[in-house]
């Protein structure tokens, strides 16, 4: 099979190999899967710069997640069989023709749902679906801020909120995905490469503060996600895009910008902070995502809820599809089609 691998960890035009290579042997709690198509997700782009610490060694295949039928069903396997079409999360290997994983990472999708949506379920909205019903039972009349609202998991994010009928704040980068946010029903848009996050929450929810904060940027902005928040309010951090581009001096810097709490200062303000990674949650609990996962297939046949794609693209441009999505630019979903 056809495999893009990582060779190093440089940029996108020097990181990248499409090389044949032999299809992955499935274990008899796996399924193997013909790939449509596979989706881009931001570990990706760490990955490829070397700082994402769960990646695996080089020359690697990454890939969280893939659409396509199942060709291959282990000796233990149930709930599958061959000829099932399915969106699954990948530990890793998904930016192949062929890509094996545990059938509980699998959720069977119609013949006729987008395979570029379809991807979007997997990593992104699984991602977005445990933090915001699972880990914050997100209620009517929450006042919720998502960091990144424009990306993957902040596009899942705004359509849950939007569904549990919520106040929505979204923070973006430019003037097109502020644009975009509104066209998602975002209340309050806030171009954060401009403004002032925090002031133009304030403005609106006054003494009140927010009920949610989703932060994927990490640093000092889960420090001033958590001055926002009123008694009950649960601050998530999932990722640290700030990481990006930074040098050993600018991490010390943004680590220490997380800022030091005590429990005895959330229990006496009725405050929480959450945490999720969703590779621990994959190998300590494996039924929580066969649960998320089949819950955000069922939202998105009820028309709850519609993942957007950003950007599409061919196998053999995927360091494009890579300088796109670490360049900011993206809205939604960057997915890639095998064929
Ligand atoms: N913990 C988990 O299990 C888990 C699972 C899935 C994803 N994640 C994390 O969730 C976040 C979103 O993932 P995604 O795949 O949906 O990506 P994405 O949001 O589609 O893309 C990343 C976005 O982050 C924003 N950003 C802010 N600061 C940035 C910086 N310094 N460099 C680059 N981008 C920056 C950019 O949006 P603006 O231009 O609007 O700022 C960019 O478009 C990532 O941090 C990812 O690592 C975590």
């Amino acid at each position: 099979m056809k495999a893009v691998f990582i060779v190093k960890n440089s940029t996108p035009e020097k990181s990248f190999q499409i090389k044949e290579t032999d299809q992955p042997k499935v274990a008899n709690h796996e399924v193997g899967i013909k790939v449509e198509a596979f989706g881009l997700n931001y570990a990706d782009v760490m990955a490829r710069l070397g700082i994402y610490p769960d990646a695996p060694p080089l020359p690697a295949i990454v890939g969280y997640e893939v659409v396509g039928k199942i060709v291959e069903v282990g000796a233990d396997v149930q709930n599958r069989k061959v000829g099932d079409r399915v969106v699954a999360m990948t530990r890793f290997g998904g930016y192949a023709e062929f890509a094996k994983t545990d059938a509980r990472a699998t959720a069977i999708i119609p013949e006729n749902m987008n395979a570029g949506k379809a991807t979007a379920l997997a990593t992104q909205y699984g991602t977005a679906y445990f933090a915001a019903e699972e880990m914050t039972r997100m209620q009517e009349g929450d006042h919720v801020l998502i960091q990144a609202a424009a990306g993957g998991v902040g596009t899942a994010l705004v359509q849950l909120a939007k569904w549990r009928k919520c106040t929505i704040f979204g923070t973006a980068g430019s003037q097109k995905k502020i644009d975009y946010l509104k066209s998602q029903g975002v209340h309050y848009p806030i171009n954060y490469r401009e403004q002032d996050f925090v002031k133009e929450v304030k403005k609106v929810v006054g003494d009140r503060g927010l009920d949610l904060v989703f932060d994927s940027i990490g640093g000092n902005y889960i420090k001033k996600g958590f001055g926002l928040l009123g008694a009950g309010g649960r601050i998530i951090g999932y990722g640290a895009a700030q990481m990006t581009n930074a040098n050993f001096f600018k991490k010390i810097k943004i680590g220490l910008g997380f800022g030091f709490y005590s429990p005895i200062q959330l229990l006496s303000n009725s405050k929480s902070i959450i945490g999720v990674n969703m590779l621990r949650i994959a190998d300590h609990r494996p039924d929580t995502i066969e649960r998320c996962l089949k819950n955000v297939v069922a939202l998105t046949e009820q028309g709850i809820l519609n993942p957007v794609v950003g950007a599409e693209f061919k196998m053999n441009e995927i360091a494009k599809a890579h300088a796109f999505l670490q360049g900011r630019q993206s809205t939604g979903k960057v997915v890639v089609y095998v064929k």
